[in-house]
């Protein structure tokens, strides 16, 4: 049905000519169409308008030959779907001004309809799905539960996320709690994408990386495997869980199709503790799309070669900077589709 279906494909483990491409963040700040719209609303308002959301989502789609798009919003639409009043101040980010801090305010938070509170991202995928009339697919998202817990104790982003630790270690059953409510919203979040067109799934979990190994196992990973384990149903999963190389080889046993990896680990190590069980995603360094395109290509080539054109989607290692020339962007997703083996 879907006209280019690469990205399915490389999720499946069939065999392509040549890697699908996309990158984490693409809709966003490097693109001057983005930069544009976003003086005239803030950030919630776009996410919340759908038609905003849609033409947001397709900027990148109308400019370069991606394989996917990803729809335009935030992983903080679920804690706001809770009762989390998060705010996008200039120059702040994600800001909460009453953060979670007691068992309490998370005994406080609302069980939501998702379908009351979160229709506008349904919404906005409707209008992006027929835009884009099965030309390539789309692509759903939500945080992991751990990294979402994270904004919601810490209030606002942070370097370590000290907060977020100390409530988790000192108050775990508060901890637990919350998570589980998160969980629970978020699979049902996610279950109704998958209605309203989704073909793929992706979980970040952008802050994994700020817990231990043994902290992962018990605040990050179960969660995650409970979305995974319920979303696989209906649709392939992706588990981007950045700077969590130690948990790879654990989530290769997943039900996730694909595993994202950042560019802070060999290619081929990634595949040594996944053993190709897995369709493997990233890793180029967003800041590498400062060096020169020709650059940019060479080094694209090199990232390809190291992963195989088996089981591989071409990506970033987190998301696109804004200070990305546009040209750079483009001259990383033709190094890729224009892929020839040696
Ligand atoms: O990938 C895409 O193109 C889809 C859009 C997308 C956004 N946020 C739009 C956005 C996705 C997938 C996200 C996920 C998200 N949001 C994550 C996980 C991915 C990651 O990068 O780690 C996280 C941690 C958030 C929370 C969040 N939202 C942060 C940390 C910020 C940046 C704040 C800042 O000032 O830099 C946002 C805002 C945000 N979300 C922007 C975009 C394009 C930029 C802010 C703006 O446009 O005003």
């Amino acid at each position: 049905m879907l006209k280019n279906d690469l990205l399915i494909k490389a999720l499946k483990g069939e065999e392509v000519a040549r890697p699908p491409v996309w990158m984490m963040r693409q809709a966003g700040r490097y693109l001057p169409e983005f930069m544009q719209l976003r003086d005239q609303y803030d950030f919630f308002t776009r996410c919340q308008t759908p038609e905003l959301a849609a033409e947001i989502t397709l900027q990148p789609i109308k400019r370069f030959p991606l394989d996917a798009a990803i729809i335009f919003s935030d992983i903080l639409v679920i804690p706001q779907a809770l009762g989390m009043n998060f705010t996008m101040p200039e120059g702040i980010g994600p800001f909460l001004a009453d953060p979670i801090r007691t068992l309490q305010d998370v005994e406080n938070l609302i069980d939501p309809d998702v379908e009351e509170a979160l229709g506008y991202v349904y919404d906005a995928m409707d209008i992006t799905k027929k835009e884009l009339d099965n030309s390539i697919p789309l692509i759903g998202f939500a945080g992991s539960p751990w990294t979402i817990l994270c904004y919601a104790v810490e209030g606002r982003g942070s370097k370590s996320f000290d907060k977020a630790k100390a409530f988790c270690f000192q108050n775990p059953k508060a901890a637990h709690l919350l998570l589980e409510k998160i969980t629970k919203t978020t699979i049902e979040y996610l279950t109704k994408k998958v209605d309203h067109g989704a073909n793929v799934i992706q979980i970040f979990d952008s802050w994994g990386g700020m817990l231990s190994p043994a902290d992962y196992d018990e605040f990050s990973w179960p969660y995650i495997e409970q979305i995974v384990n319920e979303i696989s149903k209906l649709v392939p999963v992706t588990v981007f869980a950045k700077g969590c190389w130690f948990a790879l080889e654990k989530m290769a046993d997943s039900k996730a199709s694909a595993l994202g990896v950042d560019w802070t680990i060999k290619p081929q190590i990634a595949r040594d503790l996944t053993g190709f069980k897995k369709t493997l995603q990233g890793n180029f360094d967003p800041s590498r799309l400062l060096s020169p395109p020709e650059v940019i290509q060479s080094m694209v080539k090199e990232m390809i070669d190291d992963f195989g054109t088996y089981k591989y989607i071409a990506n970033l290692g987190h998301g696109i900077l804004p200070n990305i020339p546009v040209e750079n962007a483009q001259a990383f997703i033709e190094a890729v589709v224009n892929y020839k083996r040696a």
